[in-house]
């Protein structure tokens, strides 16, 4: 088999056909294997030829680009596609990458350009291909009862605002990212959740809201398959109920319960949770073997922080439950990390970057940063905090996992 980038364009009009055939002509390791002018083309094409890479235009009559790639994806999973859009299309970059789209390219593009992100696509789907070869996946499934229980962590803050659902919707896709990595993410502010907004989920989706009934019924666990939804990144989420009322219907039975079902599936288990102490964000912290707690350079996060801390202890939760996350670790008014650890009296175990260009960006558009810009110091900084998590997951031995002896719940309150 020759090691050829075998390329397959798709695009109704001839004259951009032509030109793109010519400039990968000149490119002594692609090769381009056929020319598609409708999505229904190009699908026939695909399932004969087997192309490495999908060069897709998105506006073509009868089926768009994206309705071809959605089907593509179903019937050739081995090819990878690459968008091409004109500008001002910005909506179009996440419904493609819901898709499954691998790269977007906004005419007009450089013939380097162009090249570029085949290359890189191709670089990527053949490492992954690489890694998942070399390990030995399962179906999960198959595995759930075999499997060593995944761990539950609880990203949470004393204080709003500071980074709660961009770490853990990000740290949970980067996780997703890791051959083999199961890993679901639960919107666990369940009164004003906002999992689904950030990753463009419609909000008409199951929640748990849907799934608590069912196992108080006494639902076989297996039924939570069809509550869960799968990201384009893999990365299986449990969404928060639609309407504030309905969070009624979660208890914190119910949620003990769920969390344990899915730590029985998953290597890991994110959860969003909210700021307040409800009963209901207790369970999930009850249940969880770690909470990354998230703060951020601010006094009042910091002076929560501390507040937190004391509360964590008179709940018997054993220090190392609690993993400090400092975000937005560079964007110091003044106070530098040394000071924050010296006010709460413990080391920060994780730090990510400041970076609104990244962050907004994506949170815009729906599509995780993590995805958007994965080169990015931020993305770096979370994907080395979801492979701690995913590393200690496979590390922490049982006994670590088990609950440590509480006080009274509300002792403290
Ligand atoms: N590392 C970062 N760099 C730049 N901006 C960030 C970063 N982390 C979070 N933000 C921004 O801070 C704001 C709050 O983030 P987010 O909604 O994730 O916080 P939260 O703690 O979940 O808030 P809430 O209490 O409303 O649930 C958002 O506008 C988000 O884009
Ligand atoms: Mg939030």
């Amino acid at each position: 088999m020759s090691d050829l980038i075998r390329v397959l364009i798709v695009d109704d009009i001839l004259e951009t056909r032509d030109h793109l055939t010519k400039l990968l002509g000149f490119e002594k390791d692609v090769e381009v294997v056929g020319a598609a002018a409708s999505g229904a083309e190009a699908l026939e094409m695909a399932a004969k030829l087997l192309p490495d890479i999908v060069l897709m235009d998105i506006n073509m009559p009868e089926m768009d680009g994206i309705a071809a790639t959605e089907l593509l994806m179903a019937r050739v999973p081995t090819t990878s596609v690459v968008m091409m859009s004109v500008q001002g299309e910005a909506d179009y970059l996440r419904r493609s990458m819901l898709a499954g789209a691998r790269e977007f390219l906004v005419k007009p593009f450089s013939s380097d350009e162009l090249t570029a992100s085949i290359r890189q696509v191709y670089a990527r789907e053949r490492d992954k291909i690489g890694r998942m070869a070399a390990l030995p996946v399962a179906d999960s499934r198959a595995n759930a009862a075999a499997r060593e229980p995944g761990r539950v962590v609880a990203v949470f803050s004393p204080k709003g605002g500071v980074g709660r659902t961009t770490i853990a919707v990000n740290t949970a896709v980067a996780a997703a990212s890791e051959p083999g990595a199961e890993v679901v993410l639960v919107d666990g502010s369940f009164q004003f959740g906002d999992v689904g907004v950030l990753l463009n989920l419609n909000p008409k989706n199951k929640s748990i809201a849907d799934f608590v009934p069912e196992l108080e019924a006494g639902g076989d666990p297996d039924s939570l398959d069809s509550f869960v939804i799968t990201h384009s990144t893999g990365t299986k989420v449990l969404l928060a109920p639609p309407s504030p009322e309905m969070a009624e219907l979660v208890t914190p039975a119910a949620i003990r319960r769920v969390l344990d079902v899915l730590r029985a599936r998953c290597d890991l288990v994110v959860v969003d949770c909210a700021a307040a102490f409800s009963d209901s964000t207790l369970a999930v912290l009850d249940t969880a073997d770690v909470i990354l707690t998230v703060l951020t350079l601010e006094i009042t996060s910091i002076k929560n922080m501390r507040l937190f801390l004391e509360v964590a202890e008179q709940l018997g939760y054993p220090q190392d439950k609690i993993e400090l996350v400092l975000n937005r670790a560079d964007s110091a008014l003044g106070i530098r990390v040394a000071d924050v650890e010296h006010s709460i009296g413990r080391k920060v175990d994780h730090t990510v970057v400041s970076d609104g260009r990244s962050v907004v960006y994506a949170l815009n558009r729906g599509v995780p940063f993590f995805v958007s810009n994965r080169e990015a110091q931020v993305s770096q900084d979370v994907l080395r905090l979801a492979r701690a998590l995913l590393g200690a997951s496979e590390a922490a031995p049982a006994e670590a996992r088990k609950p440590a002896p509480r006080k009274s719940l509300f002792a403290w309150r």
